[in-house]
């Protein structure tokens, strides 16, 4: 799917959180979001599949100005939008099983063998079979945050939003699930929104990213570029001068 973000601002109350942002994604493309705390980046990406309702701007799915769509119409194209919340936003009192199976049945019509097929081969995609009858109370935080990511790519989307996927993970479960998202953009062409701090999940997977500062795309190009300026904010944000130092380059 092709994302297209024209003019797009949002405000809560007289706090400016994205002023007049615009982009545009590719299809395959791994596109990745940097930005400080605070900066609005979970807010663009709510904004971009309708969850929050921007003041002003235009957003444009596949061509369609998804603003302008009716709820029946907007679902029929969130049926191809995976969203990874940042917090893994799982029913708690379903187990694992039903948590993934909840999207199935809200939008297919899979047999029940179907779905028992795609539970566990995305079940063992992120490392968890073994969890499938468990409460999420029963899972750590970083187990939680597999299963929310699971439950994403389940329907097999075309187009995935990851907020902070690898946030709270341990180094090789971030690698492993960095392939993942690079795996999921080779095999099935899924476009990939990415929001991340982190540079590990970032370099794996990114061909493309934006910094937001103060509302505004402040930087944009590959990351190579962005890692290697002599632009204050963006040293001290990537802490390159702290990597060179370690390097012994400087
Ligand atoms: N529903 C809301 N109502 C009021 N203010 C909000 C709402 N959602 C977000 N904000 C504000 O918008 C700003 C951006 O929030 P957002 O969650 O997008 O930050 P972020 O860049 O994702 O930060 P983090 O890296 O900590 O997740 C924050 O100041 C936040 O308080
Ligand atoms: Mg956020």
């Amino acid at each position: 799917m092709v994302v297209e973000v024209k003019n797009l601002s949002k405000s809560f109350g007289n706090h400016i959180v994205l002023d007049n942002i615009s982009l545009k994604i590719s299809e395959g493309e791994n596109f990745v979001i940097f930005g400080r705390s605070g900066t609005g980046k979970s807010v663009l990406l709510k904004c971009i599949v309708r969850l929050l309702l921007p003041d002003s701007g235009e957003i444009f799915i596949d061509g369609q100005n998804i603003l302008n769509l009716s709820e029946k119409e907007l679902n029929k194209i969130r049926k191809y939008i995976g969203f990874v919340f940042q917090s893994s936003a799982l029913y708690d009192s379903m187990t694992v099983k039903e948590n993934l199976e909840f999207p199935l049945i809200r939008n297919f019509e899979f047999t029940a063998e179907e779905r028992e097929n795609k539970i566990r081969s995305v079940l063992e995609k992120v490392d968890l079979a073994g969890a499938i009858n468990k409460m999420p109370a029963e899972l750590s935080g970083g187990m939680k945050k597999r299963i929310g990511l699971a439950r994403s790519i389940i329907t097999e989307p075309k187009l995935i939003l990851y907020d902070e996927p690898t946030t709270g993970l341990d180094p090789i479960t971030t690698k492993e699930i960095s392939h993942l998202i690079v795996e999921l953009q080779k095999d099935l062409n899924v476009t990939a929104i990415v929001v991340t701090h982190d540079l590990v999940c970032a370099h794996i997977v990114a061909n493309h990213a934006i910094v937001l500062k103060d509302g505004k795309i402040r930087y944009e190009g590959a990351l190579g570029k962005l890692t290697s300026t002599d632009d204050e904010f963006l040293n001290d944000f990537f802490d390159n001068e702290y990597f060179e130092d370690k390097n012994g380059r400087k």
